[in-house]
Formats: structure tokens, C-alpha cells, sequence
């Protein structure tokens, strides 16, 4: 059913008591949801204005908020708006050449982990916003109100000055980072890795005579889209094209122990450890200043360490001087179960770099960690006009960032939804491997949280990868499904081949297999796959 039937026939209709007591026939607001956003129900728009009755509606079950008072449009209001967007926009990672044909596809409205776009068609999000964004799901008025609330106060000014939910933010993500101290803003997560290139390369040019700047990076991870962090990521199909890239990054290889480059060795992760000293050696360890990794590679195939990998990557940081930057841009905020995916495995990182899910895509903020120990190699000398960081991103001085990012942590921590995302993680990852019980296209199952992925093979003796278009096809099978899942794309040749699970964290056990039956039916309509 359509959302526009589903609000006809719920006219008329409260399934709150509370709310019935307290309507007064005005006229109909029929675009709210309960949390679940099954039900749509309507609401009179005045109640809605009122300040008191806004409150109330605001706290409750069923939500109001002053900017969806506005109905919804319908799918005829939308027509010039998709019109627009095809002639107009230029989307991103979209060959634009199949919307002469088909529509591009425009969401208009979002609750918890439900969509619905410009044709009223409704889809359960498998994937945070394409993403592995939006964690704490689509819908969330306290954060629009925190923000809204952080704008008419007090919205910009420069970074170099301070602001009340900058510091109140900093404070409260460096309590679950035991071992670092600073916070340095920035606006994405490109943005955020490329921030701590330039203070390796500046700690590289005051501390060691411009020696230890070169930068490590692991083939199959993928730190960004600016040409620094480009040179800095394994994926050849997102660099090709768009060179010369920068100096001064090296790769180390990659840790898939199902794609074992070193034949079937009892110890995978010490082996693929050894690899990358292996590297350091060969470049000379005093000319490598920092490697910069994934705890668990994301659009690379998600990647999770194999037993043994990162105690050895981090001793091997130590004995060879080497600051180690975690990019948490996809694990960060909750993704794996807890805050950070790098406290899974006891590393001590120097760098973490974080975005996507800190405010949930409800505002645009990026974030650097780092211990004090770095950030006094920045004020060491004060007579020195280069001794300091002289770096600056406009936007970083943003308020709403920090102000999003503190509801978003509430909501986290008062929700419980890390212990809901290693709950529901469990649920998905045992589905999964179900799934591959019955699909010999399954070759392999990886994850860990609401984090996962399952590589399809046409062989699994040989493990020879599916084709991306067969890939997609099962994308697409399950997007006609109304379930939205992904894929890694045109990140590795011939690799393109995992599907991506990654659903907000407060999904329930009743979507997750939502999630997972349409996969099964998509696995079965595109390679007939026993059952
Ligand atoms: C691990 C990782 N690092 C960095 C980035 C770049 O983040 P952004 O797109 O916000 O620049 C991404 C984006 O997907 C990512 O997956």
C-alpha cells in the first residue's frame, strides 16, 4: 500500500487514547508516525502549533515536529521536483546515461529504518543511507530541535574561536576514547583522514628533519575522495583516472585471509602483519611517519582483522616509531557494537578519524582524535610562526555539527543501542550464514555488529568472483522487494563482489530478517540457487 492510501484510510483513526483525549477537530495533519513508522496518523495541525501541545507531541509516541506540519507532497506535487533533479543534478557514483529511461530516484521521507520516495513506495534501508550513515535512523526530531535550538542561539563563527557545543562534544567523545585528548574539526571524513596527512607531514618537518613523511595504506581500504586521500586508499577503480596523485604514500597488502595471498599458512593475521613490516623495511623505517588503516575495511570487501593481525601491526608501529591513525569514518559511533571499532582489538591508536556516523547524516561534521602527546609537537615553540597547525575548513565552526553529534550520543546511550547492535549484529551475521547454507553463491560471510557483507562466487572451490552486473542484479531484485542493501562497487577490479549489510542500530529483529528473507529471494531469482 502506498503512503497516500495508508494516510486515506488511517483518517479518521487515532491508536492513542492519550491523543484522542486531547484533539480538537481543526483540521488533519496526516504525515506523523509512531516509531515504528508502520502506522500513519493523523494529527490535527493545530494541536501541532500549539507550544504546549507541541511539547507533548514532540515527547510522545507519536511525533510532531514544527516542519512537518506541512503535508507531505503528493506524487503528482513531486513530478517537476524529479524533473528538476534529472536535469539538473549530478549524483554522485551514478552514470547518468540510464536516466534518459528511468527515473533517478528521489527519497522524500524517512522514519527509523523506513523510506519512502517521490512515488510513494516504501523501503525497509538495509544500509544507513547508502552509506553506513545514518545509525540512529531517519525521523529523529530531538536532533533537528537540538540543532534548530543551536542555530537561532548562536550558528558560525571561525573555528579558531570556541563553541558551546564543540567543547560540550569534544568533552563527552574523548570520555569513551580512553588515551586521547584533543579534538580537531573538520567537515568530512576525506577531509578529516586528509588533516592528518598534513600533521604527519608537518610532525615529519620539525621533528625529523622533513624524514618519516611517508604515509602507509592498505591495499583494498579506502580513506576518501581528495586527491591526498585517494593516493591513500587501495582501490584502483576509485584513483584511476584522476592522476598524478600526490608522493609519498605506499601500500602495504591487505589482510582477507579468504583472498590469502600467501596460500593456506596456519597464522593468516601474523603472516599478513609480517607484509606489511616487510614494507617498512624495503622503504627504510625512519622515512615512514605513519600508517593509516581501517579496523575493519569497508567498501575494500568488509574486512574483518584476522586472529592475531592487529597486536602484531601494533608492536610493529612501536619498535619502528610509527603513529598509527585508525579511520573509523564507517566503524566509528556504534556501527560494530561498541563506540569505536579499534577497541575491539586493543589497539592504542595515535590519529582517529571519524564522520559519517556522528551526528547520523543529520548535520555535516568530521572529527581527528589525538593524544596530547601529538598535540604539544603543535605549540612547542610559540616564537616559530610555522610551528603551529595552520590549518582551517571553513565549516568546521559550524555549531550544528557538535550540537547534532551531542543528541546523537544521547540517543545512543540512553537507547542502548550499542548492546542493541551487537543483539541484532549476532541475529544478522547467523542469518547471513543460514543464507549460505542454501546458496553455494555465498562464498564467504565477514562482519561484525550491524556491519556485514557476504562475498558471492560463481565457484566456491575456485572462488572466482560473480560479475558486478550479476551483483547488482541481486541489489535491484531486492530494492523491487522494497529492501535496500548494497554492494562494494567499482572499488576493486573483478572484486566488486560482497554484498554490504549495514541497517541503523536500532533495527529489530523482525527488520533484520526482512533484510535477510529478500536477500534469500533475491539469491534465488538471480543465480536459482538451491533453497
Ligand atoms: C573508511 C572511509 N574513510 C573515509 C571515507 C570518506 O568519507 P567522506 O565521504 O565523508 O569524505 C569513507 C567514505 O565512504 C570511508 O568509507
Amino acid at each position: 500500500m502506498t503512503r497516500w492510501c495508508r494516510q486515506a484510510s488511517a483518517l479518521g483513526g487515532l491508536r492513542s487514547a492519550d491523543l484522542i483525549g486531547l484533539l480538537r477537530p481543526i483540521d488533519f495533519y496526516a504525515g506523523a508516525r509512531d516509531e515504528t513508522g508502520t502506522t500513519v496518523q493523523p494529527i490535527l495541525a493545530l494541536l501541532g502549533r500549539d507550544p504546549v501541545c507541541y511539547e507533548w507531541l514532540s515527547h510522545s509516541r507519536i511525533r510532531g515536529t514544527r516542519s512537518n506540519m506541512n503535508a507531505i507532497p503528493t506524487p503528482s506535487e513531486l513530478r517537476p521536483v524529479i524533473e528538476a533533479d534529472r536535469a539538473h543534478v549530478w549524483h554522485h557514483l551514478t552514470q547518468h546515461k540510464a536516466f534518459e529511461r528511468t527515473d533517478p530516484r528521489v527519497f522524500v521521507e524517512g522514519r527509523g529504518l523506513r523510506l519512502w520516495d517521490a512515488d510513494g513506495k516504501e523501503y525497509l534501508d538495509g544500509l544507513s543511507g547508502g552509506v553506513w550513515t545514518v545509525n540512529v535512523g531517519y525521523g529523529r526530531a530531538s536532533i533537528a530541535e537540538a540543532v534548530r535550538d543551536q542555530l537561532v542561539r548562536m550558528n558560525y563563527f571561525a573555528n579558531s574561536a570556541g563553541s558551546v557545543p564543540g567543547a560540550r562534544f569534544a568533552e563527552r567523545l574523548l570520555e569513551k576514547m580512553p588515551g586521547l585528548d584533543r579534538v580537531y574539526y573538520a567537515n568530512s571524513g576525506s577531509e578529516a583522514n586528509e588533516k592528518v596527512f598534513k600533521m604527519v607531514r608537518q610532525i615529519a618537518h620539525r621533528h625529523h628533519g622533513g624524514r618519516k613523511h611517508k604515509i602507509l595504506f592498505r591495499e583494498r581500504d579506502y580513506h576518501g575522495t581528495t586527491l591526498a586521500t585517494l593516493a591513500a586508499s587501495g582501490q584502483p577503480q576509485r584513483s584511476a583516472q584522476y592522476g598524478p596523485l600526490p608522493t609519498g604514500f605506499v601500500e602495504v597488502p591487505h589482510c582477507l585471509e579468504y583472498r590469502s595471498q600467501y596460500g593456506s599458512v596456519a597464522n593468516y593475521g601474523e603472516r599478513a602483519a609480517r607484509a606489511i613490516e616487510e614494507v617498512i623495511l624495503r622503504e627504510g623505517p625512519d622515512t615512514i611517519g605513519a600508517i593509516c588503516l581501517e579496523p575493519v575495511t569497508a567498501g575494500g570487501g568488509v574486512i574483518t582483522p584476522p586472529t592475531g593481525y592487529w597486536e602484531q601491526v601494533q608492536d610493529i608501529c612501536r619498535r619502528h616509531r610509527i603513529l598509527l591513525h585508525i579511520d573509523e569514518v564507517v566503524c566509528g559511533v556504534g556501527r560494530t557494537g561498541k563506540w569505536f571499532g579499534y577497541q575491539h582489538y586493543g589497539i592504542k591508536p595515535d590519529f582517529v578519524t571519524m564522520a559519517k556516523g556522528v551526528a547520523s547524516g543529520y548535520a555535516a561534521i568530521s572529527c581527528v582524535a589525538t593524544s596530547e602527546a601529538i598535540f604539544d609537537l603543535f605549540k612547542d615553540d610559540p616564537e616559530d610562526p610555522l610551528s603551529y597547525f595552520r590549518d582551517i575548513s571553513t565549516f568546521a565552526g559550524c555549531a550544528s555539527g557538535p550540537a547534532a553529534a551531542l543528541e546523537n550520543m544521547r540517543i545512543i546511550e540512553d537507547e542502548k543501542l550499542l548492546a542493541n547492535t551487537l543483539a541484532m549484529g549476532e541475529r544478522l551475521i547467523g542469518n547471513l550464514r543460514t543464507l549460505q547454507q542454501r546458496h553455494d553463491v555465498i562464498g564467504d560471510v565477514r562482519g561484525i555488529g550491524l556491519f556485514c557483507g557476504a562475498e558471492l562466487v560463481r565457484d566456491r572451490a575456485t572462488r572466482e568472483p560473480v560479475g558486478e552486473k550479476e551483483v547488482q542484479a541481486v541489489i535491484a531484485d531486492c530494492s523491487s522487494q522494497g529492501v535496500i542493501i548494497g554492494a562494494t562497487n567499482r572499488s576493486i577490479p573483478r572484486f566488486n563482489n560482497t554484498l554490504c549489510f549495514s541497517p541503523a542500530l536500532v533495527a529489530t529483529a523482525e527488520e533484520i530478517d526482512r533484510i535477510t528473507n529478500a536477500t534469500d529471494k533475491a539469491l534465488t531469482n538471480i543465480f536459482s540457487s538451491k533453497r
